[in-house]
């Protein structure tokens, strides 16, 4: 049954794949989603700021089909910022009950398609039953070999960095660690994303240009990509334009 819907998923994304999108040319190993507007999205419709992030959750579910389906190695969705406690009590108790709503229904297809699911960011402070839905699901995917989907989760760069430092300042208190040894890869070494390529591309949605403290150390080099579109419209077609324009960028890392 699983395997009928996954070849029904991907004869349909198929052909919804644009022409101008060369696919055996250059695709981003790893996007990384500012998924913003929900609320906006919501208000708009005299609806609370919550039916926009679950109508958010959907757009998930079409962005990570439509990346798979092109190949993206890996994605990382901006879900929650350690600022976003100072969101209403409610909205935060709902935005925390969406990642196990999200893989109660999804999981089975993501492992059919070879996912591992990942969770970036502090687990200070963050309920019990969120964790244990992201850390089951993270146990279960952890072998497979397809696309890396990572929420980022109370996640903050300032944050994510001062903890890297943290740990290096006791390494060299304990006299572990060199200070002269301290490179950039000593500290991409104690960041969340260790063992995951910085993000060749990052789409932010809603009009709004800047970065919110998501992912500030591996975003140095990255191509960002802006559009009005509130998250709840985005579409598979408009990822693929990010992508498409992405494809047309001359990334020069400093160089002539
Ligand atoms: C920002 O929009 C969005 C968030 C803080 C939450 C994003 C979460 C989702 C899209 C759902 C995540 C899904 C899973 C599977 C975990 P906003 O609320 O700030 O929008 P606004 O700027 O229009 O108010």
């Amino acid at each position: 049954m699983l395997e009928h819907l996954a070849r029904k998923w991907s004869r349909k994304e198929k052909q919804s794949v644009p022409a101008e999108l060369d696919r055996s040319g250059k695709i981003p190993q790893h996007v990384a989603v500012i998924m913003d507007g929900n609320g906006r999205w919501a208000n708009m419709r005299n609806l609370p700021r919550v039916a926009g992030h679950r109508a958010g959750m959907k757009t998930v579910k079409e962005v990570v089909k439509a990346a798979d389906e092109i190949g993206v190695r890996y994605m990382t969705m901006y879900a929650f910022s350690t600022e976003n406690w100072k969101r209403p009590r409610d909205e935060v108790d709902f935005l925390m009950k969406l990642p196990q709503e999200f893989l109660s229904t999804e999981l089975d297809e993501l492992v059919e398609r070879n996912v591992r699911i990942r969770m970036l960011g502090s687990k200070e402070k963050l309920p019990a039953h969120t964790l244990k839905a992201l850390h089951e699901a993270e146990e279960r995917t952890y072998e497979n070999q397809g696309l890396q989907l990572c929420f980022a989760l109370n996640y903050g760069g300032r944050d994510e960095i001062v903890k890297a430092f943290s740990v290096l300042a006791s390494k060299v208190k304990a006299g572990e660690l060199d200070p002269e040894a301290l490179d950039e890869e000593a500290v991409s070494r104690y960041l969340y994303t260790s063992d995951i390529p910085d993000p060749d591309l990052l789409i932010r949605t809603s009009g709004e240009i800047r970065l919110s403290n998501f992912m500030l150390w591996q975003l140095a080099y990255t191509e960002l990509w802006f559009t009005d579109v509130l998250w709840p419209d985005f579409t598979r077609e408009h990822f693929y334009q990010a992508i498409v324009e992405y494809q047309g960028r001359a990334r020069r890392y400093g160089a002539v």
